[in-house]
């Protein structure tokens, strides 16, 4: 009984900027949220660390050093420490025909810095760790939320949605939180048995492609949850998993997404 317009209906295929456009700018900094709001996303992809000072961050690995010029934990980290970092430069090494100057210098953002810039107009969809490496950072995350008025129920139907490997993060959200929807997401094989436990708490499944076959999207869509699949970054296969019936994919090219969906 959702309306088309939901981000939830099963006939939508969203455009979700994984780690923002990283294919096209340093993950998880504001130049890639940016560009992909350019681009047009349905939601920007938020991986979330917590700093020695309980401060939420937008990092995709708990170790600094693959995506700034430091080293060691971002839990060793203050928040302060962790802004002397630069976020940018190490993209332009890696990718000397994609290097741009301004990327030089940027920073790790905070989850308030980026709800603060992009508000109402962009949707967001954020993963959490583990409960016992991060303790703190659910109650941290939907006070952040609420200081936004990013969990209005007048908002928007899944503007914000929360994704975890973990269950127990999931089940945690669900309790405290009921209304925000909830992505389980998965690294190996989910039997038809275990999609009907999902259920009970969450909204949809988020798997790797890997796991993704023709069989496979059936038996998700049958269950009547959403399947949002991870990371699908070239074009054939978007079609593919479109015509499986994937109901969203995590790329970090949502401009090609764009124009896939265009082609259909
Ligand atoms: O959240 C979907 C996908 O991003 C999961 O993998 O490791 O890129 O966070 P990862
Ligand atoms: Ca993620």
């Amino acid at each position: 009984n959702r309306t088309e317009d939901s981000l939830l209906s099963p006939n939508r295929m969203l455009n979700i900027a994984h780690r923002g456009a990283s294919g096209h700018a340093p993950e998880h900094t504001m130049k890639a949220y940016q560009l992909a709001m350019e681009i047009g996303v349905d939601y920007l992809e938020i991986d979330l660390q917590m700093t020695k000072d309980g401060r939420l961050v937008s990092m995709h690995d708990p170790d600094v050093s693959r995506t700034t010029d430091g080293s060691g934990l971002v839990s060793e980290y203050t928040l302060a420490e962790l802004q002397k970092l630069d976020a940018g430069a190490w993209y332009n090494q890696n990718n000397p025909d994609k290097a741009n100057k301004d990327f030089v210098g940027l920073k790790v953002p905070t989850l308030d810095e980026i709800f603060e810039h992009f508000g109402k107009k962009a949707n967001y969809y954020i993963e959490i760790k583990q409960p016992s490496q991060s303790p703190g950072m659910i109650s941290s995350l939907l006070k952040t939320l609420k200081k936004y008025d990013l969990l209005d129920p007048n908002n928007r139907e899944g503007s914000v949605i929360i994704q975890s490997f973990s269950e127990e993060s999931l089940q945690q959200i669900h309790q405290r939180a009921p209304s925000i929807p909830l992505i389980q997401l998965k690294g190996e094989a989910i039997t038809k048995k275990q999609l009907e436990k999902i259920k009970e708490y969450a909204s949809g499944v988020g798997v790797n492609a890997k796991l993704v076959d023709r069989k496979f999207a059936s038996m998700v869509r049958d269950a009547e949850l959403l399947l949002h699949v991870y990371t699908v970054n070239e074009k054939e296969q978007m079609v593919q998993l479109l015509e499986w019936g994937a109901t969203g994919l995590f790329t970090n090219y949502p401009d090609r997404l764009k124009e896939v969906l265009k082609e259909i």
